[in-house]
């Protein structure tokens, strides 16, 4: 028999609550009992609770941690409507905690609680501000991670990247297994970005002094059931993200990635273009625009457009429009390309000019009538 089928004392009598676990989901319905379980076993002892963020899932993860909870206390469950994110996710479970200890850990078993009295015990002692589980530690170390001394860069950019891109100097610091005292979240909670799986990352980065971390190895375990929602174009997401927000939110995070996947389409285009200038320059130009059409068109599929994104089928059909979308973009092109080679002779900038200008005809054609 589990604690949570006994009946349970009234919080007056109990402990003072002492950590929350914060479990962001979507679509994990199967995984709610079994998670509640596991750290049942895994907390005893503890004053402790899970908050389940839940985005709406159609698959009524909602409702199952609902049910958990109408005779557990211990288990809470936020149903967001009309917005989806990790990050945010765990944003709003963290403020929903009033224990002085917030963890945060995926729905699907990957991350292994059993760590967590230990995170715990190392909270307490009160030199530290987050213990994060690790990835990619030798099983068994840990590691004192400080945050590099990069702080005193010149210019107010190069500080901020600096802060945002280069000074977590900590082995998984995308990690999404980790536990922090509360503080450290609600200090920082309206800069934190609710997009994008990099919360730990954001959070450690936008604290005001270097915060003290430590990291634990843990083994990252298979998914018990259903899928993961984080796939390749996350690392992409999250840089667009940062730009966007290095641009005070003036640009999209969506038209961001479309200029990164653009300057990934130039390389792709310039390195076939070189390597296949043997053919003539025409042909190598034709060459090179195919090339880039077909990697900007797959980049964008899993990047720009993840969340509308096409598989099997539709990914060709899809293709096949964007194809003839970029006909025309192609046109432009060639025709711009064999203009400034016949004046200039410069084959990179004859290139480039011909892949920019069908790259802006590209990118307005295909945003409306592709995705
Ligand atoms: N509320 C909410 N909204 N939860 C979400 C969303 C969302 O949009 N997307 C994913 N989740 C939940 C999942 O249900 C799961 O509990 C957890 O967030 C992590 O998602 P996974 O889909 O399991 O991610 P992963 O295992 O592939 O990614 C792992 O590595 C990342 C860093 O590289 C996880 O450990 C992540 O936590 C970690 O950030
Ligand atoms: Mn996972």
């Amino acid at each position: 028999m589990h604690d949570r089928d006994r009946p349970v004392p009234a919080r007056h009598e109990a402990r003072p609550l002492e950590l929350s676990v914060v479990v962001p989901t979507f679509e994990e319905a199967a995984n709610v009992a079994p998670l509640v379980e596991a750290l049942d076993a895994a907390l005893k002892g503890i004053a402790w609770q899970v908050v389940f963020v839940d985005d709406d899932s159609p698959d009524g993860t909602a409702e199952a941690a609902k049910s958990l909870a109408r005779s557990d206390p211990r288990v809470q469950c936020l149903r967001r409507v009309g917005r989806r994110g990790l990050a945010g996710a765990v944003i709003e479970g963290a403020l929903l905690s009033a224990a002085p200890y917030v963890a945060v850990m995926d729905a699907d078993f990957q991350h292994d609680e059993k760590l967590l009295p230990e995170m715990l015990a190392l909270l307490r002692k009160g030199s530290l501000d987050a213990v994060i589980g690790s990835r990619y530690l030798p099983t068994g170390s840990h590691v004192v991670a400080a945050l590099a001394g990069r702080r005193r860069w010149g210019s107010r950019l190069a500080n901020w990247l600096g802060r945002k891109a280069l000074s977590v100097e900590l082995t998984d610091p995308v990690s999404g297994f980790f536990m922090v005292r509360r503080e450290v979240i609600d200090g920082v909670a309206g800069k934190l970005s609710p997009a994008g799986f990099k919360v730990l990352f954001d959070l450690l980065a936008s604290q005001p002094e270097p915060p003290r971390c430590l990291e634990l190895s843990y083994e990252f375990r298979e998914r018990r059931a259903g899928v993961s929602k984080l796939d390749h174009g996350v690392v992409a997401h999250y840089l667009s993200l940062l730009a966007s927000k290095l641009s005070h939110d003036l640009i999209s995070p969506r038209a961001v990635m479309f200029g990164m996947v653009g300057a990934s389409g130039v390389v792709v285009h310039l390195a076939v273009l070189r390597a296949a200038l043997g053919l003539g320059f025409e042909g190598a130009q034709v060459l090179a625009a195919v090339a880039a059409m077909t990697s900007n068109y797959l980049i964008n599929n899993v990047v720009t457009y993840r969340d509308r994104r096409k598989t099997g089928w539709a990914l060709l059909t899809g293709y096949l429009r964007f194809c003839a979308l970029c006909g025309a973009g192609l046109a432009a092109n060639l025709a711009v390309a064999a203009l400034l080679q016949e004046h200039f002779h410069i084959w990179w900038l004859s290139g480039l000019g011909g892949a920019a200008v069908g790259a802006a005809w590209n990118y307005v054609t295909t945003s409306l009538a592709v995705w």
